[in-house]
């Protein structure tokens, strides 16, 4: 397969967590919005970066490479 060169590395992971969601039914993105901004955005910063700075050593968990390798069932535990 040919390399996507016209793409950046970001766009591309943009394109991956797209695909992604359209995996998930209808309604539970909106849903895990929800209990994300009520139960983690407090340590993790309303969009992950761990910008909140209440925990030390929070994870920035919009950062692909480092999700990137963890499956479902890991992040479920
Ligand atoms: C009180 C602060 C706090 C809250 C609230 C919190 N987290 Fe975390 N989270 C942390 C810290 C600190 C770590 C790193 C330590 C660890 O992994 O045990 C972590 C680790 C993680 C990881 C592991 C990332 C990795 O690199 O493997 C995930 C995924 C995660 N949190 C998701 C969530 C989700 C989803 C919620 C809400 C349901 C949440 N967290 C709520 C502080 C918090």
């Amino acid at each position: 397969m040919p390399p996507f060169t016209s793409l950046t590395a970001d766009q591309r992971w943009n394109l991956v967590a797209y695909l992604y969601t359209l995996s998930i039914p209808e309604g539970r993105l909106d849903r895990g919005k929800a209990v994300y901004a009520d139960k983690c955005a407090s340590c993790h910063g309303a969009t992950g970066k761990a910008d909140a700075q209440r925990a030390p050593g929070t994870p920035d968990l919009s950062d692909p490479a480092r999700m990137a390798d963890r499956s479902q069932a890991t992040l479920m535990l």
